[in-house]
């Protein structure tokens, strides 16, 4: 990809790995659209960051997600990179069924809502040249961390299902690359303080630098995220296991 000159859509950026991502690729000479829920924060996002627009999106909801690609398109028909940021993770406990209520949650948003969103702008981006759909995935879809049960299978879902759709889109304008990313300080399940996270801003400095540095990049795994990314071809991958049981 390309790393200025593009018109981005970031769905899941009102925070986070996402909204960071958003303020970096507009620091890069992009015009960058950010989507979510939080429509007070989305507010905030346009005060505070010029040039920033944003759309209200809840991709767990189709219609949601069809309205937004009407007026994200019709604004911006330049629009040649979608990223499928929006996540959530909680911790399940298996012995307990109440856990199915997160389950099904964390697949819809986690998984379905990348699908989704894949499936409604896939026609508009063909239009498009160089155009990019940028999933997320995580470490903890190679090794999981046995306290987030579906988290970590929506995160190795999502990385076959961008394998799948790199190939199915081979012969379109539209490269997929996969978002890998290890522990980052957010606020997602309250990792904002956590030591063993990546400081955020870290995170977006290396991940824009390997963008920049590999425009034909498929996947983007920064130093960190590489010991789970790579147990199992290197044959650690119990190990690896161990250490996060
Ligand atoms: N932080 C990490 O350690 C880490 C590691 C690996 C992968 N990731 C992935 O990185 C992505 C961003 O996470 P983060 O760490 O930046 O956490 P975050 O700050 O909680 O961001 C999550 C984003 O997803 C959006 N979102 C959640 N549910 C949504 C829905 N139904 N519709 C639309 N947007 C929705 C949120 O926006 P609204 O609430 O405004 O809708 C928010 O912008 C996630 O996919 C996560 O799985 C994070």
């Amino acid at each position: 990809m390309k790393i200025s000159g593009n018109t981005i859509f970031i769905a899941g950026g009102t925070s986070g790995i996402g909204l960071a991502l958003a303020v970096g690729l507009q620091n890069e000479g992009n015009k960058v659209i950010v989507g979510g829920r939080r429509s007070a924060l989305l507010q905030e996002i346009s005060d505070k960051y010029p040039g920033i627009s944003t759309v209200v999106i809840d991709v767990d909801d189709p219609r949601s997600i069809r309205t937004a690609h009407e007026s994200v398109t019709e604004e911006f028909p330049d629009l040649n990179v979608l990223v499928t940021m929006s996540g959530i993770m909680y911790p399940e406990d298996l012995k307990n069924p109440d856990f199915l209520d997160i389950a099904e949650r964390t697949v819809t948003t986690n998984l379905l809502g990348t699908i989704r969103l894949a499936g409604q702008f896939i026609p508009h981006l063909m239009t498009k040249p160089n155009a990019t759909i940028v999933t997320v995935s995580s470490a903890v879809g190679f090794v999981p961390l046995p306290v987030t049960p579906t988290y970590n299978a929506t995160k190795a879902a999502v990385h076959l299902f961008t394998e799948s759709m790199r190939v199915q889109l081979a012969d379109t304008s539209i490269r997929c690359i996969e978002l890998i990313p290890p522990g980052v300080r957010t606020t997602l399940m309250g990792q904002e303080n956590s030591e063993s996270a990546l400081p955020l801003d870290d995170y977006i400095a290396e991940t824009i630098g390997l963008l920049k540095a590999h425009d034909d990049a498929t996947e983007i795994v920064v130093d960190a995220a590489k010991p789970l990314r790579n147990a199992e071809i290197n044959g650690e991958y119990q190990l690896v296991l161990k250490i996060l049981s």
